[in-house]
């Protein structure tokens, strides 16, 4: 016997408990007929049911408490409601739908396939609808221990670098404990470009077009997707829309740079609370997802120790193609000596040098422009050039850049 747990408009609710009453007693039978998202959501996490079948157009539905659902009842069932001419409503990426209107033995059998015992994990039922013939491309998150290594200044001059390169470049505020790239960039108008984009993930509308609408063009082949602006905000990034951003971002440019902020911890775990806001989720789903991790340190002992520590927590992310900078080297930096005792202990495909130029660093910044302006011909702007253009989707001869 299958329990399920309704929430449906008032028509469909009646014809369906009716039906399955009258015509699949021994199979299925409704426990609980809900009213609204914030009752199933209670009954479900109080472990009623066996399978949820919900209205997919209830106030509130979105792919936050879809996977919320998924992860306390196991099975969700949606409704949707499909009509001639008019585009067929989001299913939210859910696999098991069925026809509001449809029979209801249509819907036992939905029901029965969602709720059999060889259903996929939770993982495979919200589905970030990826295409897979649509171009995809590269996710560089840019990420540091904490100590102001540099990882907004390296983000923003790369993934402008990269612009003026050729590469069509999206750049990416996710440090939710101090987003600073609009700072950097010159940016007046601090729109909570990511709060907006986990919004519209979450509702099922973040798409290729509606990205344009959330990420402004700066500068040529340069796009912005502003982070949280106040800090406080970061409870509105959910972790579980996060993903979908990366994948939409990808999807809408051929490099997404990320300032990934620098805290990876996992944060403590409410299990009871699967909703929580987790603070760190933004670094670590653009960490786990890309496609290349920059890690960022200074070129002294401390920043060097914790960037070593951290070895650990990016295999549990599973960073695959790790790439180190020591930045703002000056001397009597022994270079050599921190790349040899890196490459000892760390699982790197390259490690490069950035100069210490504060005084090109600090006009740029007072100025919000970028190295590309602010010393076009300095050696920190070239260091930051070279390491971008090594980053690139494909190989770009440097003679595409504009001369340093
Ligand atoms: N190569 C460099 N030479 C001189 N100054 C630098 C260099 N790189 C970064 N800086 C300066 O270091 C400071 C910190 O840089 P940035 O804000 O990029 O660090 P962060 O790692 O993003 O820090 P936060 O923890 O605030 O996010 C800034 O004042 C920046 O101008
Ligand atoms: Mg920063």
């Amino acid at each position: 016997m299958i329990d399920v747990v309704l929430c449906a408009s008032g028509s469909d609710e009646v014809r369906i408990v009716h039906g399955v009453a009258r015509d699949h007693a021994g199979e299925l039978r409704v426990v609980r007929r809900c009213a609204d998202l914030a009752e199933t959501l209670a009954v479900v996490s109080a472990g009623v049911g066996d399978v949820v079948l919900i209205d997919l157009e209830v106030r509130g539905m979105d792919r936050e408490a879809l996977s919320d659902m998924l992860r306390t009842a196991g099975a969700v069932v949606g409704l949707v409601h499909r009509a001639e001419g008019v585009p067929t409503s989001t299913t939210l990426g859910l696999r098991h739908v069925v026809d509001a209107t449809a029979p209801v033995a249509e819907v036992a059998a939905v029901l029965q396939s969602a709720a059999s015992p060889d259903a996929r994990a939770i993982e495979d039922w919200v589905q970030t609808r990826p295409d897979p013939h649509a171009p995809r491309g590269r996710l560089l998150a840019v990420w540091g221990a904490a100590g102001a290594p540099g990882r907004s200044t390296l983000a923003a001059n790369i993934a402008h670098e990269a612009a003026l390169a050729g590469v069509d470049t999206i750049l990416v505020d996710a440090d939710t404990y101090g987003p600073a790239l609009a700072q950097i960039l010159g940016v007046v108008d601090d729109a909570p470009g990511l709060v907006a984009a986990c919004r519209a993930s979450a509702r099922d509308t973040l798409d290729v077009g509606t990205v344009a609408s959330i990420v402004p063009v700066l500068h040529p082949g340069l796009r912005f997707l502003s982070g949280i602006g106040v800090p406080a905000r970061w409870p509105e990034v959910r972790p579980s829309s996060l993903d979908g951003v990366w994948e939409v971002l990808r999807r809408s440019a051929a490099l997404v740079v990320v300032d990934a902020g620098s805290c990876l911890e996992e944060d403590e775990e409410l299990s009871y609370d699967t909703m929580a806001p987790r603070r760190n989720a933004a670094s670590t789903s653009a960490v786990a997802a890309a496609d290349t991790v920059l890690a960022v340190t200074t070129a002294d002992p401390v920043a060097i120790t914790r960037l070593l520590r951290e070895d650990e927590r990016l295999r549990e992310l599973e960073v695959t193609d790790l790439r180190v900078v020591v930045n703002r080297v000056a001397p009597p930096t022994p270079a050599d000596r921190i790349r040899s005792l890196v490459l000892e202990r760390m699982d790197v495909r390259a490690i490069s040098t950035v100069p210490d130029d504060p005084a090109t660093l600090r006009r740029a910044c007072w100025d919000g422009t970028l190295l590309s302006e602010a010393g076009p011909r300095t050696p920190v702007r070239r260091a930051v050039r070279d390491l971008a253009l090594s980053l690139l989707p494909e190989p770009v001869a440097v003679a595409g850049a504009p001369a340093g």
